[in-house]
């Protein structure tokens, strides 16, 4: 039996688009039942919808009322069976009640080595400019459970990606990106077959 996943996405969705593909090639034992988006112009959601796959944009604007838009969206998640939440370029946090009912089934890809480069206000380009800025000389990808706290969840998988001397934040980001579309697969199809435990 494939697991339903349902994945949160904001904007571009390349991590997004890598798992859908991930699905229909059979890397992973999954499909995906559900994507929901902020975001009412987000190449995420057009893709999704080209692809055929169920979606929903749920906001502010859908949802003005915060406690509303997580009723709704768990509702929108239990509709669809989804077992496992996955979080690709997600940039708002869970409520409380799909927390809840999810809880140690959300998991979130970070583009940096967590608790290194998180928390509110650190996500996308901004993560890659800071390591720059700081002339880290390694930097890297995380996957992590998603509790109530931005970044703060109990980290599933890392992995180091080194930096370039002559690197911006714009060819790190490109290389970390890619290095993001392997671990995530991975570590989902590891959660899968069960050699990741969730709590
Ligand atoms: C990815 O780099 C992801 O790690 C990051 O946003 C980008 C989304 O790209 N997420 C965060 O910073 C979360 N705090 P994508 O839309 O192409 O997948």
């Amino acid at each position: 039996m494939k697991t339903r996943l349902g994945i949160l996405a904001s904007g571009r969705g390349s991590n997004m688009r890598s798992l859908v593909e991930a699905c229909q090639n059979n890397e992973l034992d999954a499909e995906v039942t559900i994507l929901i988006s902020n975001n009412a112009d987000s190449p995420a959601l057009s893709f999704a919808k080209d692809q055929g796959i169920n979606t929903a944009h749920m906001s502010s604007i859908t949802h003005p009322n915060p406690a509303e838009l997580d009723q709704a969206m768990l509702n929108k998640l239990k509709e669809a069976r989804v077992e496992l939440v996955i979080l690709a370029g997600f940039m708002k946090k869970i409520g409380q009640h799909t927390l809840a009912a999810y809880q140690g089934r959300i998991i979130n890809v970070h583009p940096s080595l967590l608790p290194k480069y998180g928390g509110q206000g650190m996500f996308g380009m901004r993560v890659h400019e800071a390591v720059i800025d700081n002339h880290e000389t390694e930097t890297g990808v995380t996957i992590h459970l998603v509790d109530g706290e931005y970044d703060q969840g109990a980290v599933l998988a890392q992995e180091i990606v080194k930096v370039e001397q002559n690197d911006d934040a714009a060819t790190l980001a490109a290389r970390v990106l890619a290095v993001e579309h392997c671990l995530y697969k991975e570590t989902i199809q590891k959660i899968l077959e069960g050699s990741i435990i969730l709590p």
